[in-house]
């Protein structure tokens, strides 16, 4: 295996770390049965601060750990018979927005801990986060995490080159692989109807379940894989053609939605295509603007309600923030 990241090196507390939030671009939901998925680093983050303390807490919240699982689960595995901790997060990413505002934080969190504990791989904050973000959802594939601790564009279960790490999940595993930056830019937008993960994937498993699922999975993986290579190609008009493809087989599996239809065809004129992106039922939109229309493509969504705004790929995955103020 190559890490082609610097790993995360050690730092004393206090430590300051940040992740990106992520975008789906092709594979969503069929990740989680084993088919490849292309993910996005995008330049929002996540960072969170964490210093010595008398008790533990989440933003000056000392019931945290009992409230959120994502701290609760990142405690647990990153910080086991530690002493107490003081944490600060803050984040531009949008929660359920399926814009990977968990994953970031599940990331940037185990990275500030690591380092404290003297550094770590990045194969193995993969891991860590993956494990973390699974712990408090209970489901899910290991795409989100991967994309922010890899940054840029990454392969899961697909594309060519060298194998950047694998995450090992109970029941299966995920090889992730770099794929070239088009140097594209996109525009998310946000629907404004919250997307729980958890539901969207058993009722999609379910679906998946029934007789023709194997078709559609197998329908998702080619579309997957073309996209992968057509994003590294740069081919645009072959990405808008299985951007759309993906979308009709996300309506199939049953995770799209009126509000997400409506963002979709008011994105038409100004864009390449359009799909959902993340656990879908809810949540956000990814879409190819024409070249030069990105600022037309935002107006048109804001105007059909959407929170949309331009977003490129964040080349660097998880890292530490340098000189943390004091806490
Ligand atoms: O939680 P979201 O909206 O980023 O969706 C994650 C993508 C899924 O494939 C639906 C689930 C997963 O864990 O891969």
């Amino acid at each position: 295996m190559t890490d082609e990241l610097p790993p995360i090196p050690p730092h004393p507390l206090p430590v300051s770390a940040r992740a990106p939030g992520k975008c789906i671009l092709f594979g969503e939901h069929a990740v989680v049965h084993g088919a490849p998925e292309l993910v996005v680093a995008i330049d929002l983050h996540t960072q969170v601060l964490v210093g010595p303390s008398s008790v533990t807490s989440l933003n000056h919240d000392p019931d945290a750990t009992a409230k959120n699982p994502y701290f609760r689960e990142g405690l647990a595995r990153a910080w086991p018979d530690g002493p107490p901790i003081e944490v600060r997060a803050v984040s531009r990413i949008p929660r359920a927005a399926g814009l990977g505002s968990s994953a970031a934080f599940a990331a940037a969190f185990a990275a500030a801990l690591g380092a404290a504990r003297g550094g770590l791989g990045r194969p193995e904050l993969a891991q860590r986060s993956f494990e973390i973000e699974r712990g408090a959802q209970g489901v899910g594939s290991a795409g989100d995490t991967t994309a922010v601790v890899g940054g840029g564009y990454l392969a899961v279960n697909g594309g060519d080159g060298p194998v950047l790490w694998t995450v090992a999940g109970a029941d299966r595993r995920w090889t992730v692989r770099r794929v070239a930056d088009p140097k594209w830019s996109w525009v998310v937008c946000h629907s404004g109807i919250p997307r729980a993960t958890g539901p969207a994937v058993r009722a999609v498993g379910a679906r998946l379940a029934r007789p023709d699922g194997p078709t559609l999975l197998a329908e998702f993986d080619r579309v997957a894989r073309d996209g992968i290579r057509a994003v590294g190609a740069g081919d645009r008009p072959a990405v808008a053609e299985l951007m759309r493809r993906n979308q009709e087989l996300l309506r199939e599996v049953g995770v799209s939605h009126p509000r997400l239809e409506a963002l979709i065809a008011a994105a038409e004129p100004a864009a390449e295509a359009a799909k959902l992106t993340g656990a879908g039922a809810g949540g956000s939109i990814v879409a190819l603007p024409r070249p030069g229309r990105e600022a037309d493509l935002v107006r048109r969504l804001a105007r059909a309600g959407g929170l949309a705004f331009v977003v490129r790929a964040e080349p660097n995955g998880a890292a530490l923030v340098d000189a943390p103020p004091s806490p």
